[in-house]
């Protein structure tokens, strides 16, 4: 789906299709030479980075190894409490590894802080994250972000694996939801 589809959805085009592969193809070239003749995983958190992880994976000149976590926050409302739980672990063992956590927003930091410090637990070799997005007025937990494509206001965004209710997550560009979608 293009955002000519979207059209009246859409305050704006934040990144276009070609904006965003260009800026994969930049962070896998920069992931690639800090990996070099190491063996590396990444890890896509579902459901959102699942575009990215496709994207990413297919730029990179060189074997990688790709699995999932799924996670989720307890308590009600939109955003999430700092509490989370796993609904889909690894399957890998990441003892040694080295680890590569991809995601496609941070928003307040919560969810990537948590995660950071839950594999740091299990003895990876490292622990990087590379986000697509990141929201920097709503982070509300410190996280050592490595690899950063954009950094964005506080605004609501959807497309490219980011859905308001579900939806637009497959909008090939990045946009701004217009508020009469969401009030
Ligand atoms: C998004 C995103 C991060 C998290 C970031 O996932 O993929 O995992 O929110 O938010 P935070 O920095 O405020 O913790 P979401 O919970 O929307 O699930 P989804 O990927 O299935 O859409």
């Amino acid at each position: 789906m293009d955002s000519a589809h979207v059209e009246s959805d859409l305050v704006n085009v934040l990144f276009t299709e070609a904006q965003i592969l260009e800026r994969i193809g930049e962070l896998a070239e920069e992931i690639e030479r800090d990996y070099a003749g190491k063996e590396l995983l990444i890890v896509g958190i579902l459901r959102g980075a699942v575009m990215v992880m496709a994207d990413m994976a297919r730029a990179f000149t060189r074997h990688v190894e790709m699995d999932w976590m799924a996670v989720s926050s307890y308590g009600s409302g939109t955003k999430s409490s700092g509490v989370v739980r796993i609904l889909k672990d690894l399957d890998t063992d990441i003892s040694g590894r080295h680890v590569v956590v991809v995601d496609e927003i941070i928003d307040t930091g919560l969810t990537l802080s948590w995660l950071t410090s839950n594999l740091s637990s299990r003895s990876p070799a490292s622990v990087e994250i590379c986000t697509l997005l990141r929201k920097p007025e709503a982070l509300q937990m410190p996280v050592d972000v490595k690899y950063v494509g954009w950094d964005i206001p506080n605004e609501f965004v959807v497309g490219y694996g980011l859905d308001y209710r579900e939806r637009y997550r497959n909008l090939r560009d990045i946009g701004t939801l217009a508020p009469h979608v969401y009030s």
